[in-house]
């Protein structure tokens, strides 16, 4: 067992704010499949805030953070650590490497077996309920829940399975190098997954990416990397569309911009075509509107899911 200090989320008092506070928990050694993860970058993800400001059934909600990425912005996305223990059969990782964290996955169902783990028929209950087991609160020993989007990494010490650990011993050179890699965990390969696999966009396609965070980074460079025709940034923060420009979008729209009115006006300045490709990263109904009419006709919506 080991003691940690971790942020604990409750039931909000409030409607559509966070009830959070960091505590000191005992960590309980891993169990069948388990990894103990020591902690060493982590950020926060809209999806926690989100989902810890409404009410939920459960009454403790011990949540994930994420990664610490470009620039000045806050943090987004995921965790990343080092093995400090390991349970009965566990196979991918030995303790003193370092590892990525991800989402949990049952590894067993057709959609796993189908090598598509984002559709985990254990999907929901598993990371976004979690699993009540591996921490407890020092003060009053009450067992908390544990796995929040399979890694509850806003903690110096967390327990993960290893379908949720992503080895990175043979890519990293120093330990550091963590925190640059911790977002591939969430805010990347969302992003990424977006622009390849379910728009696979290619070179005839313009894309227009609304909010540039991790998520919309990761798409911006991965539409970059497939050489799509052009790539229009969307973002209201000047940092981020600067950051836009040199990862490679051929055109940004500044939304704080005063003579800026609607996507759909600015995108027919830029491509007298319209979009074929729109990712939305802010959930923003205005600018998901504006974006689904700024698409060519032959363009239909597709539901890349929430983040
Ligand atoms: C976006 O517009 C705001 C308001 O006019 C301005 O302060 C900012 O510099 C602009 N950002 C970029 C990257 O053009
Ligand atoms: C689009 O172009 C017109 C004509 O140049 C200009 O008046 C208008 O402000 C532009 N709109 C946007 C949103 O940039
Ligand atoms: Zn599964």
């Amino acid at each position: 067992m080991v003691v940690s200090k971790a942020v604990i989320a409750r039931e909000p008092t409030h409607p559509l704010a966070v009830n959070w506070s960091l505590e000191d928990v005992d960590v309980h050694a891993p169990g069948d499949g388990e990894v103990l993860v020591e902690m060493r970058a982590s950020g926060i993800c809209h999806t926690d805030i989100l989902l810890t400001s409404v009410s939920l059934l459960i009454r403790f909600f011990f949540f994930f953070l994420t990664f610490i990425f470009n620039v000045a912005l806050a943090k987004s996305e995921l965790g990343a650590g080092i093995v400090r223990d390991v349970g009965k059969n566990v196979h991918a990782v030995a303790v003193g490497d370092p590892v990525l964290l991800s989402f949990h996955s049952c590894s067993s169902c057709e959609q796993c077996k189908d090598c598509h783990p984002a559709y985990c028929d254990e999907f929901g209950q598993e990371n976004y309920v979690g699993r009540k087991r591996s921490m407890s609160l020092r003060k009053n020993g009450e067992i908390i829940w544990t796995r929040f989007f399979g890694q509850s990494s806003f903690a110096q010490y967390s327990i993960v399975s290893e379908a949720s650990v992503v080895n990175a011993k043979e890519l990293l050179h120093h330990d550091h190098e963590l925190e640059l890699f911790a977002p591939l965990g969430c805010g990347f390969q969302t992003g990424m997954g977006a622009i390849q696999n379910i728009a696979a966009a290619g070179i005839a396609e313009t894309v227009m990416i609304i909010g540039m965070g991790a998520v919309g980074m990761g798409a911006l460079m991965t539409a970059k990397i497939r050489n799509c025709k052009a790539i229009i940034a969307v973002d209201r923060i000047k940092d981020r569309l600067e950051l836009a420009k040199t990862l490679g979008a051929s055109h940004i729209l500044n939304t704080s911009d005063p003579s800026f009115t609607t996507l759909n006006e600015a995108t027919r300045n830029l491509s007298a075509g319209g979009v074929s490709v729109v990712i939305d990263t802010t959930g923003v109904p205005t600018l998901i509107e504006q974006g689904i009419q700024s698409t060519t006709a032959r363009v239909g919506p597709r539901d890349l899911g929430m983040h």
